[in-house]
C-alpha cells in the first residue's frame, strides 16, 4: 500500500490538506498514488522562491530516467512519464524562450483583446442552448474555452469530443492505469501529428499552420516538439479555465453576500475574477520539477534528483501572504496570488483565461438572476488528480 497525500481526504478538501502541511510540513515528503516519490512545496514564499530558483529544473527531455529513478518499490512511473513532452513546460532555458516566443506573440494582451467579440458570441450562442437547469461544467465551461482555443489553434470543432477525452486522461495520468495514460497520450499525439502534417500540406491561417511554417523556414523547432507544443496549448487552452468558471460560480454559490455585491456593481468583475483564481484555482499543485543539486527550501533540505511539486493553491491560501486568506472577498485588491505559476514558466495563456473568465461571469450575472445549486452541495465530486482543482459537474438551476 502507497502512503500519499493525495487520497480521498485531499480530495475532498485539499485546502485542509495544505492548511496542516503549512503549518507542520511545508515542505513535505509524499508520493503519487502511483507510487512516484514527491516533495510537496506549500508556502507561498516557497513556492515562488522554488519557481524561479535554478537548481530546479524542469529539463526531463535531458534527464529522461528522473522518474523512474523516483519510483517506490512497487510503483510504476509510465503513466506519468507519457504526459512530460517536449515543449516548453519542460524546459529549461533556453530552450524555454525558443519555444515560448513561437507562440507568445498569440497570447499578447492586445491580440487577445481583439479575440473578446468572439469569446463573447460562443459563450452567448452556448447559453442560448441551455434550459432552466443545465450542467454549467458541460454545457458551458467545457465547450467555452474549447471552442476559442480550437478556433485558435485551427482544430475541427467536430473533433473536440474525442481530444476532450485524451485531454482529460492524460491530465488525470497521475493516479490512473498507466497503461490507459500511455494509450490516451499516444493517441492525442498520433492525432495532432497528422493534423500538422496536414496544414503543412494546406495551410489554413491558424496557429497550427503558422507553427508548420515556422519549423518548415525556420528550423526554430523539431517536429516532436511541433507536436507536443500543440498538445500543451490543446491542453492548457481547455483543462483549466473550466475549472476558473466552476469554482468561481460554486464560490458565489456559497456566499450569497458576494454574489449580491457582484450583482450590485459588475464593475467588480476583473478583481472577482482574480479573487476565484486565488480562492479556489483550477491549478492544484504544478507540474514536475527536480533538484540538480541539493536545494533547502524553507528550511528542509532536498538531496539532488528528487521531484518537487509546488502547490499554487496552498499558496494562494498562505495568511502569511493574504489577510483572512479563507475569506472569498470580491473587493479584495487583486494581485500576488499565483494561480497562473510564477517566473518564466508563468501561464502563457493568462490573457486569455482573464478574457474567458470575465465575459462568462458577465454572461451568467446577467441572464440568470436566480442561479442555484441543483443539487445538494455534499453530491459534488471532485477530479481525481494531483494537477487540477476541479469539478466533476455542477448542476444548477436558473431560477
Ligand atoms: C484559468 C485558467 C488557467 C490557469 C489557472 C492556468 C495556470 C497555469 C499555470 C499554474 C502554469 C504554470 C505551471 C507550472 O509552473 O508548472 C501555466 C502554464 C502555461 N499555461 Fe496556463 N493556465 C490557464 C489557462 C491557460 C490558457 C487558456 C492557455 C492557452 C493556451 C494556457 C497556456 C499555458 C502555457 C502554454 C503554459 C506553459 C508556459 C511556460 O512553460 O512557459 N493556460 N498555466
Amino acid at each position: 500500500m502507497i502512503e500519499t497525500l493525495f487520497d480521498e481526504d485531499y480530495l475532498r478538501d485539499p485546502h485542509s490538506v495544505f492548511a496542516r502541511l503549512r503549518e507542520e510540513r511545508p515542505v513535505y515528503r509524499t508520493a503519487t498514488p502511483q507510487g512516484v516519490r514527491v516533495w510537496v512545496v506549500s508556502r507561498y514564499e516557497d513556492v515562488k522562491a522554488a519557481c524561479t530558483d535554478p537548481r530546479l529544473s524542469k529539463d526531463f527531455t535531458n534527464n529522461p530516467d528522473m522518474i523512474k529513478s523516483n519510483e517506490l518499490e512497487g510503483g510504476d512511473s509510465s503513466g506519468y512519464e507519457a504526459v512530460v513532452p517536449h515543449n516548453m513546460l519542460f524546459v529549461d532555458p533556453p530552450d524555454h524562450a525558443r519555444l515560448r516566443r513561437l507562440v507568445g506573440k498569440v497570447f499578447t494582451a492586445g491580440r487577445v483583446q481583439a479575440l473578446r467579440p468572439r469569446v463573447e458570441q460562443i459563450s452567448a450562442s452556448l447559453l442560448d442552448k441551455v434550459g432552466p437547469e443545465f450542467d454549467l461544467l458541460h454545457d458551458y465551461a467545457v465547450p467555452l474555452p474549447a471552442m476559442v482555443i480550437g478556433e485558435l489553434l485551427g482544430i475541427p470543432e467536430n473533433d473536440w469530443p474525442q481530444l476532450i477525452k485524451w485531454s482529460n486522461t492524460t491530465i488525470e495520468g497521475a493516479v490512473l492505469d498507466p497503461q490507459v495514460v500511455v494509450r490516451a497520450a499516444t493517441e492525442f499525439t498520433t492525432y495532432l501529428a497528422e493534423l500538422c502534417e496536414a496544414r503543412r500540406a494546406a495551410p489554413a491561417g491558424d496557429l497550427l499552420s503558422a507553427m508548420v511554417q515556422a519549423q518548415d523556414e525556420e528550423g526554430a523547432l523539431s517536429a516532436r516538439e511541433l507536436v507536443d507544443t500543440a498538445f500543451l496549448l490543446t491542453v492548457a487552452g481547455h483543462e483549466t479555465t473550466v475549472h476558473l468558471i466552476c469554482n468561481g460560480a460554486l464560490a458565489l454559490l456559497r456566499h450569497p453576500d458576494q454574489l449580491a455585491k457582484l450583482r450590485a456593481d459588475p464593475g467588480l468583475l476583473p478583481a472577482a475574477v482574480e479573487e476565484f483564481l486565488r480562492y479556489d484555482g483550477p491549478v492544484s499543485t504544478s507540474t514536475l520539477r527536480f533538484t540538480k543539486e541539493p536545494v533547502t527550501i524553507g528550511g528542509t533540505q532536498i538531496p539532488a534528483r528528487q521531484l518537487v511539486l509546488v502547490s499554487f493553491l496552498s499558496a494562494n491560501r498562505d495568511a502569511a501572504q493574504f489577510a483572512d486568506a479563507d475569506r472569498l472577498d470580491v473587493t479584495r485588491p487583486p494581485g500576488q496570488h499565483v494561480a497562473f505559476g510564477h517566473g518564466i514558466h508563468y501561464c502563457l495563456g493568462a490573457p486569455l483565461a482573464r478574457t474567458e473568465g470575465a465575459v462568462a461571469f458577465r454572461h451568467l450575472l446577467e441572464r440568470f438572476p436566480g442561479l442555484r445549486l441543483a443539487v445538494p452541495e455534499e453530491r459534488l465530486a471532485w477530479r481525481p488528480g494531483l494537477l487540477m482543482h476541479g469539478l466533476t459537474s455542477l448542476p444548477i438551476r436558473t431560477s
